[in-house]
């Protein structure tokens, strides 16, 4: 009996599809589908596919072509999957000519030729095409032009920036650029903002107005009126209203939080989150200087999130301590909140003018998580223990420092109507409270 293999996501399932398996069937007497897991499409960056694993592999059985589905979990397993079943011949689509040679090793290959005009890919972007439009000045602009490319069903409209750009290359990145808020905003879907913290209201609001889904820098606004008032519009008119927090959305994260939250290191008893960065600034440039973001607005909700998705809101007692400069440096160069819960403790450090060590660590009763700076961007980090030789090590691929599944994630709330935020409106609401205190030097000032 021959037996033939093939590997696949199948999204969608499509003619292309369809007819590559047919051919496969023809080569042997049996076929095995490898269909990819959904964790090893993320690694190997197909990061927004529109069905689940299940969901994938029921298509397939459906045709009726397969005699075995598997599922294809690691790079290198096709060798272990040629050998186990005893495999003939490995066979997949032209476009992958070349790619797989390796495995003649092993078995015959064949490359078919590919279908033309239609792909899965195609198929999601017609799906949903969202187009997006970025207001801000900050260097973040052109990294997010740059993550969009890599999620299907989304377009960047144009970039509107109202001051001077950060950095002259920028508007180079984009090819519709405006200084007129009104025009992006009719040529866009949906909005990202990055302006100035004390603009992130007033853009939100005139997005959300004029029916555009919003994600923005956390936090969204200065005062809880505004977040209030900025929610009741998105509410009422059925968008999308989303803090923008690369960190959140980073694998490394997500998995630290949920390790942390099945009792891997006992109860946790204290959370300490320092985030910080250096730029030389020409202090004698008063309108740079009015542009520059404070420690707080560039950190603070980053440093943050891991305090209240850990320990929840319900401290008694915070205390924000901040170095506010004069009249010149009328923002915050470095900023510490400590936080007093029933059971544990928390501090945040974050600056933007004073530098330390960009690391994690949770303490808990049976031992604690460190994550290395920058912590933020991290792909590793270790459960550590009393025995010093008793540590475990973590590792996942982060790519374009979780912006690129921020985006999908926006994505998805949109394209559902689910209201599920990753981050809870609670929590973004008090990222606004310490907004507020340190605007107004409602805080200990060093
Ligand atoms: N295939 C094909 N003709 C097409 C599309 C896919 O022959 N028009 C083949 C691929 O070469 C591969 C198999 O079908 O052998 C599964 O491909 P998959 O990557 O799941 O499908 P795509 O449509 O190429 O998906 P995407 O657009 O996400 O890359």
């Amino acid at each position: 009996m021959k037996k033939v293999i093939t590997y696949g996501t199948y999204d969608c399932l499509h003619y292309g599809h369809i007819r590559l398996l047919e051919r496969a069937k023809a080569l042997g007497d049996y076929l095995i589908v490898g269909v990819t897991s959904d964790a090893y499409d993320k690694e190997r960056g197909k990061i927004n596919g529109c069905q689940s694993v299940l969901e994938r592999v029921e298509a397939v059985r459906k045709t009726g072509l397969a005699d075995l589905i598997i599922i294809e979990e690691y790079e290198g397993q096709k060798i272990d999957d040629i050998i186990k079943y005893g495999v003939d011949i490995f066979t997949v689509g032209s476009d992958w000519v070349g790619k797989f040679d390796y495995l003649n090793d092993y078995c015959k290959v064949i490359y078919l030729d590919r279908t033309q005009g239609v792909s899965s890919t195609e198929i999601r972007t017609e799906n949903k095409s969202i187009r997006i439009g970025i207001v801000g000045e900050s260097t973040l602009t052109s990294k997010f032009r740059h993550e969009c490319e890599f999620v299907n069903g989304v377009m960047v409209s144009g970039l509107c920036y109202e001051d001077i750009l950060e950095d002259k290359k920028t508007a180079k990145d984009f090819s519709y650029v405006t200084d007129n808020y009104n025009d992006l905003l009719d040529k866009s879907d949906a909005i990202y903002v990055v302006s100035h913290p004390s603009k992130h209201f007033i853009h939100t609001k005139e997005a959300l107005l004029k029916g555009k889904h919003v994600i923005c820098e956390a936090p969204i606004a200065e005062t809880k009126d505004e977040i209030e008032e900025l929610f009741k519009i998105a509410d009422e008119k059925g968008l999308v209203l989303m803090d923008s927090i690369k960190t959140a959305y980073s694998l490394a994260y997500q998995r630290l939080i949920l390790l942390m939250k099945t009792g891997n290191i006992g109860d946790i008893v204290s959370v300490d989150a320092t985030c910080t960065s250096l730029h030389n600034y020409d202090l004698t440039n008063e309108k740079l200087l009015k542009r520059r973001w404070g420690s707080y607005n560039a950190w603070g909700p980053t440093a943050l999130l891991p305090v209240f998705q850990l320990l929840g809101l319900n401290y008694k007692d915070s205390t924000v301590i901040s170095k506010i400069g004069n009249d010149k440096l009328n923002f915050d160069t470095f900023t510490k909140i400590h936080f007093v819960y029933d059971n544990a403790v928390a501090s945040i450090k974050v600056g933007n003018g004073v530098k330390s060590e960009g690391e994690m660590i949770i303490s808990g009763t049976k031992g604690y998580a460190y994550v290395p700076a920058p912590w933020w961007k991290t792909e590793y980090f270790e459960i550590r223990h009393e025995d010093t030789s008793d540590v475990k090590k973590f590792y996942f691929k982060i790519d374009g420092e979780g912006i690129r599944y921020e985006i999908v994630a926006f994505l998805d709330l949109i394209s559902n109507g689910v209201k599920n935020l990753y981050i809870s409106r609670d929590i973004s609401k008090e990222f606004v409270k310490f907004q507020y205190l340190i605007n107004n030097k409602e805080c200990i000032n060093i």
